[in-house]
């Protein structure tokens, strides 16, 4: 872990070149004072007192975010192989996975769907300053149906196994929008399709009824948490659009009319364009299902292509990549993909940050490179603006002013 900096001490982050995202600003030669965790100030006079960090011959920008994670999941455990994980050890890959996630540059992540609440044991653990990781919203257990992709279904009927997000009918998925609340939950996570990955479940099909989904946005809203669904089919996207969630993860198969309706709505879509690849390269050999090999075929080259009609159509897009289906750390692979369909560097950075910000309401904490927010900052040799692959190899992170990876 970085050095700790005492209440009085001021750090003055020397950055080379400096690019805001938000702002889509690039500056040369700035000084940002870093006091209480917090950016202070960012000038290009250098202040006269503060120990220095010298990112001279670097690109500062702000902390990475990531829409869609599962820490507490391994990306060689999939397929039956998940019957071997239980609350303990989610809790222990998520230790693991949190640490490599931050020095991967990722400062902020969203952590939708884990089981026995281990990702509120672990946001609480990093907040406490126990463990080492990112700054993290947890859902707990995803909301789904019996049987849905948020279900257990790789055992007989017999062993009555069952995901403990499941619910059906309007009052049991509220009953289920406070229980997480109740045990921590900073987000809501439900599923409104199939998946690629659950056993027994189609892309395709829509789960829960427009009634339920109102009822689960209704209820988290309410209650002050935002909601974002997993769904890759149509029918499934716009129901829950209309419903009134705020982010769409996958978004595989929206159609022009799901694109009109986000626009409208604003709602984000957090689409993970690059996962196919792993899923389709090495799913295999981590475990994952013929039938699941069978959909990814299916669903991710029309992924991409319906990623870059959401672009074109103007629609927010945040930074989601599933890490965790695939191994966590690598997340930044996902920006050459977002780049080469469709968005331009700055356009993917400001996806991975202030957009990313805003969907998680936390725009006032974090995302933008402005005084009064977190000293979430991190670093890469070169431009990432001529080549945003340098994001894969972060240098230095910075979270709430405590520096962990100087190299
Ligand atoms: N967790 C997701 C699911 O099982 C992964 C989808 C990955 N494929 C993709 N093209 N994004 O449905």
């Amino acid at each position: 872990m970085g050095e700790v900096a005492g209440d009085n001490d001021v750090i003055i982050v020397h950055a080379g070149r400096l690019i805001d995202p938000a702002t889509e600003r690039v500056l040369a030669d700035q000084y940002l004072t870093i006091e209480n965790g917090l950016i202070a100030a960012v000038s290009s006079n250098r202040p006269s007192s503060g120990t220095i960090v010298d990112l001279s011959e670097k690109t500062v920008l702000p902390g990475l975010m990531d829409a869609h994670v599962h820490l507490t999941s391994r990306h060689d455990q999939h397929g039956y192989r998940r019957l071997r994980s239980t609350p303990a050890s989610s809790a222990i890959n998520g230790v693991v996975n949190a640490h490599t996630t931050l020095m991967a540059g990722f400062t902020t992540v969203r952590n939708l769907g884990a089981q026995g609440y281990a990702d509120i044991a672990l946001r609480d653990a990093i907040n406490a300053g126990l463990v080492p990781g990112p700054r993290m919203l947890a859902s707990g257990p995803s909301i789904g149906i019996t049987g849905g992709h948020c279900d257990m279904n790789l055992l007989p009927a017999q062993y009555k196994a069952k995901a403990g997000g499941v619910a059906d009918g309007p009052w049991a998925v509220r009953a289920k929008v406070r229980e997480n609340i109740k045990y921590g939950a900073s987000v809501i996570k439900f599923c409104g399709t199939g998946g690629v990955l659950s056993k027994g479940t189609t892309i395709g099909a829509q789960q829960f009824t427009f009634e339920e989904m109102s009822a689960i946005v209704d209820e988290a809203h309410a209650l002050g948490l935002k909601v974002a669904v997993h769904a890759h089919g149509s029918d499934g996207i716009k129901t829950a659009i209309k419903a009134g969630v705020d982010s769409v993860e996958h978004a595989s198969l929206i159609d022009d009319e799901g694109l009109r309706l986000a626009k409208k709505n604003n709602t984000t879509l957090s689409m993970d364009i690059y996962v196919s690849d792993f899923i389709l390269a090495e799913g295999e050999a981590a475990g994952i299902l013929p039938e699941s090999l069978a959909k990814e075929r299916i669903v991710g080259r029309q992924q991409r292509e319906r990623f870059q009609a959401a672009h074109r159509a103007g629609i927010e897009i945040a930074f989601g990549s599933d890490a965790g289906v695939y191994r966590h750390g690598l997340n930044a692979r996902q920006f050459a993909y977002m780049v080469e369909w469709g968005m331009t560097p700055m356009e993917a950075m400001k996806a991975a940050t202030s957009v990313t910000a805003d969907l998680f309401g936390l725009s006032e904490v974090t995302g933008r490179v402005s005084p009064g927010l977190a000293a979430d900052l991190i670093a890469v040799d070169g431009d990432p603006l001529s080549d945003i692959r340098l994001l894969e190899g972060v240098t230095f992170v910075m979270k709430d002013g405590v520096i962990y990876k100087d190299e």
